[in-house]
């Protein structure tokens, strides 16, 4: 992605059902639309753990603009007539980058308006922020999604990752508990060391 040239124009993508929608990189000016997005998505209480998003538009234009561009990509999914806002799917460094022995993680999460789940917008935008995360240089991407949430759960899968572990009855749905998944891939070509077996348990440290 990175110094492609959709990045500038955009990339427009044909959906299964037929319709078109344009991928672009968000920007400040769509704050409202980023947060129309989760929001809606976080109301139906089912897929993502935010269910009304804390920040203000402004505080979200600030962000959006301030965001570091080498490091962190934000998508978002237009309809190409409309110019609505459909969907927005991001690839965050882990925790802000907050961890440094965690800059080498990337975070990936995706939220699609149900008007257009089940059309392959999901891992059209999720296989772009994999291959932009390789290319930027991440050594691992990684997503965590509810085990009820079975499209996110094969999106992911379907692109390579390997599920890392689960958070048992972490997330209380409407419905009841639902694990919480851990997915990661790695896609730096530097080998990892994996932890050397004797490492782990009582006086290993942090
Ligand atoms: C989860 C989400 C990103 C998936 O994107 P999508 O565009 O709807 O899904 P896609 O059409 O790309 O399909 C993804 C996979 O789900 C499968 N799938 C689609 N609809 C399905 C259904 N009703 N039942 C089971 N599997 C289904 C597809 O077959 C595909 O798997 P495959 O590659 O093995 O064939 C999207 O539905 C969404 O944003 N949901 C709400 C928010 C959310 O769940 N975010 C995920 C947390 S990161």
């Amino acid at each position: 992605m990175a110094g492609r040239a959709w990045e500038a124009e955009g990339e427009r993508v044909r959906l299964r059902d037929g319709r078109a929608v344009l991928l672009r990189p968000a920007g400040p000016r769509d704050a409202a639309a980023v947060l129309r997005v989760i929001n809606a998505v976080g109301a139906e209480r089912q897929y993502i753990l935010t269910e009304r998003f804390p920040a203000s538009v402004a505080e979200e234009r600030v962000f959006l603009a301030r965001l570091d561009r080498s490091r962190n990509l934000m998508l978002v999914a237009q309809e190409p007539d409309r110019a609505g806002v459909v969907a927005c799917a991001a690839a965050m460094q882990f925790m802000s980058g907050r961890y440094p022995k965690c800059n080498h993680v990337c975070s990936i999460g995706i939220s699609i308006l149900a008007s257009h789940r089940e059309s392959g917008l999901g891992t059209a935008m999720a296989s772009r922020l994999v291959e932009w995360a390789a290319l930027v240089g991440y050594h691992k991407v990684e997503a965590e999604v509810f085990a009820a949430n079975v499209r996110a759960l094969r999106l992911f899968l379907g692109l390579g990752f390997q599920e890392e572990g689960r958070r048992i009855d972490h997330v209380h749905l409407p419905d009841g508990y639902t694990d919480l998944v851990m997915l990661g891939k790695v896609v730096g070509v530097e080998a990892g060391s994996g932890t050397p077996s004797g490492v782990v348990g009582p006086g290993a440290g942090n």
